[in-house]
This record gives C-alpha cells, structure tokens and sequence, in this order.
C-alpha cells in the first residue's frame, strides 16, 4: 500500500515515526486554531470552472526570482529531516533537484548547504538572523558561496511559539543529530541546544528578538542574492517588506506554529497581493494538501505555493522516493484541477475562478 493523497502521507508517517518526533512535525501552537484553519480556509473556497477551452496542452512551468521551476510548488523550510531519515535534507534535496522544483533550507537543517546544492537543483535558503550581524552574515555568505539563489529571512519568530505536545514530551534532539549549518558559527549555543528540554529554549540562542525593519533594509542592502520575507499576514507589513528592500514575500502563519488564533494564510493572500501591487514576488503557505489549493492560491495572486509537512511524511515514508512522490501527487493534482477549470497555464488561473461560499 501506497499513500493516495499528501493526506493520506501523514497517516503512514506517524505509523513509521516515533512519537515524539511525529509530534514535533505536525503540531500547532497552544490550542492549533490557526493550524486546522488554514486547512479548513481552503475548503471554503469554491472553484467556478470555464468549459470549453482547449486543455489538451498545460503547462505548469515557471520562473521565480530568475530560478526555473517545474512547477509553483517549493519545499518550504523545514527543520532537522534527519529526524524523519538518516538521509536527511540530502534525500529531500535529491528529490527536488530531480523534479526540478526550489528546495527553500532550513537555517536548522540537519545537513550542510554544501551537501544540499551538490544535489544540483535549485535552492533558496531560509534565515533566522542571528543577535550578532556578524553571524548573520557569515552564514549568508557561506550560503551563498555554496549557490543558493535567494534569501528567505523569517520574520515571525522572535521567540518560539509553544507547541504543548513538544512540553510534554520533553522532546529534543537525539545524538548526532544537530543544526549542521550552525554548529561552527556558534558552537556554545549549538552545544546548549543538546540539553534536555522543550525545542523552545533549546534554540532560543539563535533567535533575534530585537530584529527590525531597519535591520532588514541593512541586510537588503548587503545581500548578495534576492531576500524574501516570510511569516507575514498583513498588507502593510507586506508593502513595507518591498520598500525596505525585498523582492518578495511568504504569507505564512508558519504553519500555525507560532502565534494560535491567526487567520487562515489564504483568507489574507488578497491583502498582501493588493499591498505588494506586482513589486514582488508573492508565496503562501499552511495547509496547502491538494492541487486544488494551488490552483485557488495563484487564483488569488500568489506566484506560488510552500508545502512543509507533507515534505516530512514523504520523507518518513520512503526517503527520497517519498518525497518525490509527495511532489510529483501534487503536482499532478494540480494538473488535473487546471484541466478541469479551463486553465492551459497559470497565467490563465485568473480570480474568477474562485468565490467564497
Ligand atoms: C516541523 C516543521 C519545521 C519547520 N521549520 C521551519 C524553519 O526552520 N524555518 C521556517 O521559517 N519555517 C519553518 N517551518 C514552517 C514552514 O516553513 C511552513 O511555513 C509551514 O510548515 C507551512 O505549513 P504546512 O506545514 O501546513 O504546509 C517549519 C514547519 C514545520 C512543520
């Protein structure tokens, strides 16, 4: 038996995964409101299909930021795969070079970037920027030397959220699993992520709870690469990321990991499209399962879409394979639903399509 759906990956994930690592991946913060919305907020969309238009041909192809894509789909960031399979970020990296789709790297991966781009496909990389500017831009540099494309700065993590199930389970990194990229950057802290304790202040070290717009337009200005901003939910926070310098933005509640209670990531997509009026580049994501969900999120302006959790539980599954078949059952979903709506590209996904119910 095989998964049928990136629904379906979940339930044969937690079958093959530990607890306590099951619950990491999938958990929400306190009561995970803004986690089952953001799935629930996709199937209060309705599609309105055209007929009669000629489909026999689509395409789903793409250019983001000057990198070339199969298909508006990217791995969002997502930490410590080595928790899924001794592969890690390697095997997940494999699998998108191969599909040829971005990989955007944890800045908590569990692999080096220098493993992760020898895979040959494209690759963004995802940054917590560190207390000290001068760490921040090391590791960008050497992300950059290692040829990923752009910069994905999260903006929604000053401190951790809380997920009770991680507490409860006094969840932390087994041995010999660690944040590869960070270990010589900052090795007292990396070491102190090794105590016993929730994840919360387990990386606590590498958070900047300080960090400003300010700063953002400072490492706008320096960055070699493009920089996105991601984990934001507001127009005008998403206008101001584009005057301070970025070249796009995430709409993204971090998977309803970080504050509960926030709305559902597709519910504000038209916001922050509207607020970024064509300045940047637009990505969403959380709760993105079907292709029907990409098709209403590029309906309703983003360029594209991330996937977090169904990357882990392909992982989980069958390593690289897995993960190729999460993106590839995607993908192929996605096909089927322009198909149906009369969409030869995404360039003909227009808004129409969609209406709340
Ligand atoms: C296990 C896990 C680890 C994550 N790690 C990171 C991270 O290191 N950096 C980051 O910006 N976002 C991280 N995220 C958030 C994802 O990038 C993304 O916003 C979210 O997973 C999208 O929602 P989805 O899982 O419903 O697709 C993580 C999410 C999960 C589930």
């Amino acid at each position: 038996m095989t998964p049928q759906n990136l629904i379906d990956a979940e339930a044969f994930a937690r079958r093959r995964l530990p607890k306590s690592i099951y619950d990491y991946y999938r958990s929400g913060a306190w009561d995970e409101i803004s986690l089952g919305r953001n799935r629930e907020a996709y199937g209060e969309l309705e599609l309105h299909p055209r007929v009669l238009v000629d489909v026999s041909k689509r395409d789903r192809s793409t250019t983001l930021l000057g990198t070339a894509t199969s298909m508006p789909i990217l791995a969002a960031p997502t930490a410590f795969h080595r928790l899924a399979h001794p592969d890690g970020e390697a095997a997940t990296a494999r699998a998108l070079a191969d599909l040829n789709t971005i990989m955007v790297l944890s800045s908590l991966s569990t692999t080096t970037v220098e493993e992760v781009t020898a895979a040959g496909g494209p690759v963004w990389f995802q940054l917590y920027a560190n207390r000290d500017a001068a760490i921040t831009r090391a590791l960008v540099d050497r992300v950059v030397a290692a040829g990923c494309k752009a910069i994905m700065l999260t903006a929604d993590t000053p401190v951790w959220g809380v997920r009770e199930r991680d507490v409860r389970n006094g969840f932390h990194l087994p041995p010999g699993v660690g944040a590869a990229n960070l270990a010589n950057l900052d090795p007292e802290g990396e070491a102190r992520s090794r105590q016993g304790s929730g994840m919360g202040q387990a990386f606590d070290w590498m958070l900047h709870p300080a960090l400003s717009w300010k700063e953002l337009e400072s490492i706008c200005a320096w960055s070699p690469v493009p920089v996105l901003l991601k984990g934001l939910c507001r127009g005008d926070d998403a206008a101001r990321a584009i005057d301070s310098g970025c070249a796009g933005v995430v709409v993204s509640n971090h998977g309803g990991r970080q504050l509960d209670t926030v709305p559902a990531t597709i519910s504000v997509l038209p916001e922050v499209v509207e607020a970024v009026a064509g300045r940047g580049l637009v990505l969403v994501d959380g709760g993105v399962r079907r292709g029907t969900d990409v098709l209403k999120a590029i309906a309703l302006g983003a360029d594209a879409v991330q996937i977090g959790r169904p990357q882990l539980w392909g992982l989980a599954c069958d390593g690289e394979r897995g993960v190729r078949g999460i993106f590839e059952h995607l993908d192929h979903e996605l096909d089927l639903a322009m198909a149906l709506t009369g969409c030869p590209s995404l360039e003909a996904i227009s808004a129409d399509l969609v209406r709340r119910r």
